[in-house]
């Protein structure tokens, strides 16, 4: 596919993903048409878009080259699957988190697009395999996950099926850094991707010390929004572990990360607990983690 032909994209349901995701590939210069297989929704999206849009263009927050007028001009309701797909090099589908929902959907547009036409779907929490199960040629499909906001919050991460090519990786890569959105790629599916895994370790560390009576519930929320989370805005663990370089013989790495943290030396959380990182008996383990 030449890039004189990747400048459609199909975003498949209108609802709070669909529309930011269009908002997020118009910013682009792509020419987004939105599908709904409820009557009407679609345009009325895109009536409430360009509410967004303009209020965006006025209090200076518009992303993009392109006016708010120019950005609208490039979207299209649809109430027709087929036609929506017209043309389309793309298409990312938003509908309801339903395994057998999007399965029907991805096997609905499988029938109307050529075999090099990108199949993304949104999923939060359903892997490629299974979302991708009744697809004939999967090389073609992968999640894109966005946080929400994605108009604000930039992460995406694109999760392959087993199958995928990764030349449809590399296409879901560029477009995404194209409009702006921060991309990662994980090398295989694995539930809860990345973001929901690193979460849900925090969250159950969090829990922990509460139950143990350890800390109060406020206080854990200040750990986080005063401390960590103002760190982690800036550099993520492994760049703060970079930057906090053993000296001389100390174990580095993974093993250093993975060292007991309890004042005598004991064992601290489990294996992959976040605490690991933390500064440990040595007191200089992890210096800027205290
Ligand atoms: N909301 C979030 O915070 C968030 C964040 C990341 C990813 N996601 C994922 O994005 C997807 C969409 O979530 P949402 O919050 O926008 O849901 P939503 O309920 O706001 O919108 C879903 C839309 O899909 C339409 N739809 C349902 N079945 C359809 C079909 N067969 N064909 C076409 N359209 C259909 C509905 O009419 C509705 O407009 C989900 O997979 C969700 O897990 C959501």
């Amino acid at each position: 596919m030449s890039s004189s032909d990747m400048k459609i994209i199909t975003v498949i349901g209108s609802g709070l993903i669909g529309r930011s995701w269009a908002m997020v590939f118009v910013s682009g210069g792509y020419s987004v048409k939105i599908y709904d297989n409820q009557p009407g929704e679609s345009a009325k999206a895109v009536v409430e878009i360009g509410k967004q849009l303009e209020e965006l263009q006025e209090a200076k927050m518009l992303r993009g080259q392109l006016t708010a007028t120019q950005q609208l001009a490039l979207l299209s309701g649809h109430d027709e699957l087929a036609e929506a797909l017209q043309g389309a090099f793309f298409v990312q589908e938003c509908v309801f988190e339903q395994l057998e929902v999007k399965q029907s959907v991805f096997r609905d547009i499988e029938r109307l697009v050529g075999e090099d036409v990108v199949l993304s779907s949104s999923t939060s929490c359903l892997v490629p395999s299974k979302v991708f199960s009744t697809v004939q040629n999967r090389s073609r499909c992968l999640v894109s996950h966005p946080v929400n906001p994605p108009y604000y919050v930039k992460l995406v991460e694109l999760v392959p099926h087993p199958e995928t090519a990764a030349a449809v990786v590399d296409t879901a890569h560029s477009l995404m850094t194209k409009v702006g959105q921060a991309p990662v790629r994980l090398a295989k599916e694995i539930d809860g991707f990345a973001l929901n895994r690193v979460q849900a370790a925090v969250i159950a560390e969090s829990w922990r010390l509460v139950q143990d009576g350890v800390i109060s519930v406020k206080d854990i929320d200040l750990v986080m929004s005063e401390g960590l989370g103002m760190r982690y805005a800036f550099i993520g663990p492994m760049e703060t572990m970079h930057l906090n370089a053993p000296a001389g013989d100390e174990p580095a790495g993974p093993q250093r990360a993975a060292a007991p943290v309890g004042p005598g030396g004991e064992a601290g959380p489990a294996p992959h607990g976040p605490g690991q990182a933390e500064e440990g008996p040595r007191g200089s383990r992890i210096k800027s983690s205290e």
